[in-house]
């Protein structure tokens, strides 16, 4: 079967965020899954660059327009690539192959009498590329509940597209198609907008040059979005492209709720004036917001930088814990906080012990040879019905654009994993001499559990099979979605590794201070996170009286690599809500850095501003109490006591210590 599946293209008019991360990353989850199914998969993806808001901030920017989209294009193909977004195609609407479909499709519509000569007069948004009428404005502002802004009044000529004519034959469509816009609470609105009343749309601007021109009529550029909706068909070569005639039309459409109306009325309408068929499914997820409510957005400017946060996290833990958080149909929060807890507990514990556990145990109790299996009993039985069950309700849940949905199956899956390995108690197996052929087939289902997690994991963590296939040894195990159902499928005799945890856990402790101060608010986290910070709590506590025990011992090459520095603090305050810590700014060099330090019970902001303190300078930013800490200042503490290192001698900030 065929499917084709695209995301929105987006403006390239700042570096993409992971707002914009996720629409890609689930339609990417979506592709990969089909594709395993041995589907004829078409995923594109690319970017809208023919608008005002670009012509305005590459004039803010001080640079003409194509070498401000080229730079950011740049970004988006890199975060595509980092994010292992696995696009067919990237189409950019500047391109020739987008630009002569564009023209084709006005000239037709013009000649068919579809599009007509006016004049506009009235309101546009640009961040929304927008047309507005005086009485759909909210206190003179744009209307869009998500944005609110300044509308501009405009009068010009312009063409129009005679929408209106397709009214009726629209409501038509989207009622005979239940699922044509989804989810319902979607469909449901564009259908109350439509019964609204369409009116003709403007579709040419003459107040700027930047786009794409009306080919009879150069002085106008075609608008933005009637331009951008053409390119679901223009990159598959349309009207008579191999690919247009193999891939079209599209299974879905893939965005976010703030376009689904742009989805289902101009689009639909321009295809249904082309007499050709429409898409089987537009459907419009919820956003990320912010934790203060604020919806995550380029032209916004509130954004954390994406790349820094792969570099941090890996690709794979960013992908789960956005597919993950993003319930059906709703709002998802993002916070770091929040990625961070979903790591540990989801990912390093849940998952990534799992994994680790059973392949240690197979190279404890059988030498890292995968044995052979004996008879089933029941709970092996019970788990192999339900990897079925698991496998089919994900991907049910995945057809109906529902990523978070099918992981929390998934990771049903993954629990009762856990509680099979508690259940079966493999270690007490290995201390009976009658218990060989029990710990064989127990370990046997181990390894298998495995691969079949493996293959769930795939379409959403592209990263897992690869690294799993180094441990089990074995090729092509986790590229077929129809083995997530079948057993026995490893061979007995193969040779597997333990290697390391495939998650490792964020490690805390250098925050433990911070962290600990979080427990009673994070009272609902789960088991080990939660342990973790309690060990680390009770060994805070444990520093005293006695000598905390020494570390391992490392070479003079580990040492070498923190950076330690002299640093005079310039300022100090209590961060607010938070007992133990404060906030200084230090100067380094000719540099001011931020850094958040657990003292604030020891000294007073007073006490440390104008001392000279010593830094470690290369300490992986981190973000405590939503201030991001560029390094850590240090302290001797013994017996409930604290001093911040400092020097007796004048030295300039900015110098080392080794
Ligand atoms: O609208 N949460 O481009 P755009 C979830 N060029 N998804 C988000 C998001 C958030 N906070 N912020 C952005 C355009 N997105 C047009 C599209 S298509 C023919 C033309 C995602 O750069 C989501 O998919 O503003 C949203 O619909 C899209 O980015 C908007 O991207
Ligand atoms: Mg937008």
């Amino acid at each position: 079967m065929k499917y084709y599946i695209t995301t929105p293209i987006y403006y390239p008019n700042s570096s993409p965020h992971i707002g914009t991360a996720y629409t890609t990353i689930a339609a990417d989850a979506m592709a990969r899954l089909r594709r395993m199914k041995g589907d004829d998969v078409y995923f594109l993806t690319g970017t809208d660059e023919n608008a005002q808001k670009i012509v305005r901030t590459a004039e803010n920017a001080g640079v003409d327009p194509h070498t401000y989209v080229d730079g950011i294009v740049k970004r988006f193909r890199e975060l595509w690539n980092l994010l292992q977004i696995s696009n067919d195609d990237f189409i950019r609407t500047t391109e020739n192959r987008h630009v002569k479909v564009v023209q084709y499709i006005f000239n037709r519509l013009y000649e068919q009498g579809d599009i007509y000569k006016s004049e506009y007069e009235g309101w546009y948004c640009t961040p929304c590329e927008t047309f507005w009428t005086e009485n759909k404005l909210i206190d003179r502002k744009c209307p869009n509940p998500d944005c609110g802004r300044e509308v501009e009044l405009l009068k010009e000529e312009s063409y129009f597209f005679r929408m209106s004519k397709y009214q009726d034959k629209l409501l038509e469509h989207i009622h005979s198609n239940p699922d044509f816009i989804q989810p319902v609470s979607r469909r449901n609105e564009m259908i109350k907008f439509i019964e609204g009343g369409l009116e003709d749309l403007c579709v040419s601007r003459t107040t700027f040059q930047w786009g794409i021109k009306v080919p009879f009529d150069p002085k106008h550029v075609v608008y933005v979005w009637l331009d951008a909706l053409i390119n679901y068909i223009s990159a598959l070569g349309y009207p008579d492209g191999e690919n247009y005639r193999k891939y079209w039309p599209a299974e879905v459409h893939l965005m976010g709720k703030d376009i689904v109306r742009f989805h289902s009325v101009i689009w639909p309408i321009t295809l249904m004036a082309l007499g050709i068929p429409l898409p089987q499914k537009v459907f419009g997820h919820g956003w990320f917001l912010n934790r203060q409510g604020g919806k995550i957005s380029k032209s916004r400017g509130n954004v954390q930088d994406s790349f820094e946060l792969i570099q941090r996290y890996g690709p794979d833990p960013i992908r789960y814990f956005l597919l993950r958080e993003m319930q059906f149909g709703m709002d998802g929060t993002y916070s770091e906080d929040d990625l961070v807890e979903r790591l540990n507990s989801d990912l390093a514990n849940d998952l990534g012990n799992f994994v680790s556990r059973t392949l240690a145990m197979v190279v404890k109790y059988n030498q890292g040879k995968v044995p052979v299996p004996g008879e089933d009993a029941g709970l092996e039985k019970e788990l192999k019905e339900l990897s079925c069950a698991v496998k089919q309700g994900a991907e049910d849940k995945m057809l109906a654009c529902d990523p978070a949905g099918a992981l929390e199956y998934i990771w049903q899956f993954v629990s009762k994993c856990n509680k099979y390995v508690d259940e079966t108690a493999p270690w007490n197996l290995a201390k009976d001499p009658q218990g060989k052929q029990r710990l064989d087939t127990v370990l046997y289902t181990l390894v298998e559990a495995i691969r079949i997690l493996g293959i769930l994991c795939a379409p959403f963590m592209p990263g897992v099979p690869e690294q799993l296939k180094t441990l089990l040894g074995t090729e092509g195990l986790f590229r077929d979605w129809e083995q997530a159902e079948q057993w026995n499928i490893i061979k007995p005799g193969t040779v597997i590794e333990k290697g390391d945890p495939i998650f490792p856990r964020i490690d805390l402790s250098v925050y433990a201070e911070v962290q600990s101060e979080d427990v009673a608010e994070k009272e609902e986290q789960k088991g080990e996170f939660k342990e973790g910070i309690q060990t680390m709590q009770g060994n805070i506590k444990n520093l005293s009286p006695e000598l905390v025990p020494f570390k391992e011992e490392i070479s003079i090459e580990e040492f070498a690599k923190m950076d330690l520095r002299v640093v005079k603090v310039l300022q100090a305050e209590k961060v607010e809500k938070a007992d133990k810590l404060l906030k200084l700014e230090v100067e380094l060099g000719n540099e001011i850095r931020t850094i958040v330090s657990g003292i604030a019970q020891y000294y007073t902001p007073e006490d440390l501003i104008g001392k000279k303190v010593i830094l470690l300078a290369n300490l992986k930013p981190a973000k405590l109490r939503g201030i991001v800490s560029q390094g850590m200042i240090l302290a001797a503490s013994h017996d409930g006591e604290l001093e911040v290192l400092s020097l007796s001698k004048e030295m300039p900030s900015g110098a080392q210590v080794k």
